[in-house]
């Protein structure tokens, strides 16, 4: 694979020590690592701990002026990739306060790129997904119009498959395939404007 190639960053959200997500997040990156259009990674914002944010000043202001070395470290996690894949429970109707304080850490590292979201619960995340879509534009992402929405006819058996096998999740794989696509897309594109035309 080439250095040319969009790099994927797959956001695990949920934190949780008996979380969900490493499920989905294990499937999407099996189902993206075999593609050759795209270099994939996953992060898992367990790596990056960090206190609820009680910076004197947004991030929005401050930009890449990095207080300490846990914000820098999550900082430039985020500056390597051209797009990202959230993947995201949905709490009491919003996506975790893990990923906002995550992501209220930082701005102009998600600048011009974009973000498709995979959601699970009882509506497969929508309500959560549709609340990180809004915020992505404040961050001046892309956020896609395709998402995959993991409802309880394949969360359940998922849940209860130890070990899990990813093809669980074998009847989302054409909708994931497409989305992939829409997302490497925008990701190639951006990247190439944003090279053309440097802003932060
Ligand atoms: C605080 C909390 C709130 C929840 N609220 C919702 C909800 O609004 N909608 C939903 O579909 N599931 C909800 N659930 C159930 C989650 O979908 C389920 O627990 C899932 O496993 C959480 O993801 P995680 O295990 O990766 O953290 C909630 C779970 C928790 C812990």
């Amino acid at each position: 694979m080439s250095a040319e190639q969009p790099l994927i960053q797959v956001i695990l959200a949920s934190t949780r020590p008996a979380r969900f997500g490493e499920k989905p997040a294990a499937w999407v990156m099996q189902r993206i690592s075999e593609r050759t259009d795209l270099r994939a990674q996953l992060v898992d914002l367990r790596d990056h701990p960090l206190p609820f944010f009680d910076q004197d000043a947004p991030a929005a202001y401050t930009l890449r002026e990095y207080p300490n070395e846990a914000i820098a470290r999550w900082g430039r996690s985020v500056d390597e990739a051209d797009g990202f894949v959230v993947v995201t429970p949905e709490y009491n109707h919003g996506y975790p306060a893990s990923l906002k304080n995550a992501i209220d850490h930082i701005f102009p590292e998600f600048h011009r790129k974009p973000l498709m979201c995979v959601g699970y619960g009882n509506v497969g995340g929508a309500r959560a997904i549709e609340q990180l879509r809004l915020v992505s534009v404040e961050l001046e992402m892309a956020p896609l119009r395709h998402a995959i929405h993991i409802l309880p006819e394949l969360m359940v058996p998922a849940m209860n498959a130890d070990p899990f096998d990813p093809e669980i999740f074998a009847p989302l794989d054409g909708k994931l395939d497409v989305a992939i696509s829409d997302l490497v897309w925008w990701a190639s594109t951006l990247a190439g404007a944003r090279a053309a035309s440097p802003r932060l």
